[in-house]
């Protein structure tokens, strides 16, 4: 099941390829990136060669500049849900380590988007200290609902950030710009990582989460505004 749901969210975006664990190198050749923050960190991550703003014409750069807030804000209320996950159910034998694996990625990407942010000197979310409190709300108060409900959340969660990773680049494909090329890759990679964390939900029983339906509906429509609203403040 879990395949399906992922292929469903992959078929959505066919025309670009799967771009696996290869993205670190080639971001770290644009952006600054700290290193040894995530298990990902390339060994060359140390780079800090400064490059140009982009050179876009002022519509594109506009939609690059809210893709990477709100990538950036999403990245940030991900790292503070597997935090609050982590917080109740770190010590579980079985879901500690799958959730310090994920949170680990998440950490990467958010090291990844603070880089590409200063980079390209986009304004990030005013909003930082609602989504770290949100996430955190988020991630422990359903982990204090069980494992199935945590897992709920990463799905829901997940189902919305792949799709709109894969919305996202479609419009990076409208943006004929060789600039753009590696931030497409980033984009793609890290859909990559957020399904193969939907698969993992899903395996570990998300939906036999007590009220699923009503707890993954809730949650998705949570994220949906989230994503709104961060585009925009
Ligand atoms: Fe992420
Ligand atoms: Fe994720």
């Amino acid at each position: 099941m879990a395949s399906a749901l992922r292929r469903t969210l992959l078929l959505q975006h066919a025309r670009i390829p799967t771009v696996r664990r290869a993205f670190s190198t080639s971001i770290t050749q644009r952006q600054t990136v700290s290193p040894g923050d995530a298990s990902q960190a390339s060994s060359d991550s140390s780079s800090s060669t400064a490059v140009p703003p982009l050179r876009l014409s002022k519509e594109q750069r506009e939609v690059l500049e809210e893709m990477i807030r709100v990538d950036q804000a999403g990245e940030l209320g991900a790292n503070w849900i597997y935090r609050g996950q982590y917080a109740v159910l770190g010590s579980d034998k079985k879901v500690g380590p799958l959730l310090q694996h994920m949170w680990d990625q998440e950490k990467h990407h958010l090291k990844v988007f603070d880089g590409i942010v200063s980079q390209y000197r986009v304004r990030p979310t005013a909003l930082r200290p609602i989504w770290e409190m949100a996430g955190f709300a988020l991630g422990a108060g359903t982990a204090l609902m069980g494992k199935e409900a945590a897992m709920a959340c990463t799905e829901a969660v997940e189902t919305v950030i792949g799709g709109h990773y894969n919305d996202q680049l479609r419009e990076l494909l409208k943006i004929d710009h060789p600039d753009i090329a590696e931030l497409r890759k980033v984009v793609q990679q890290f859909r990559d990582d957020e399904l193969e964390h939907l698969d993992t939900a899903i395996d570990q029983g998300a939906q036999r989460a007590p009220q699923h339906e009503l707890l993954s509906n809730a949650i998705k429509q949570g994220c949906k505004a989230a994503i709104w609203i961060s585009s925009k403040v």
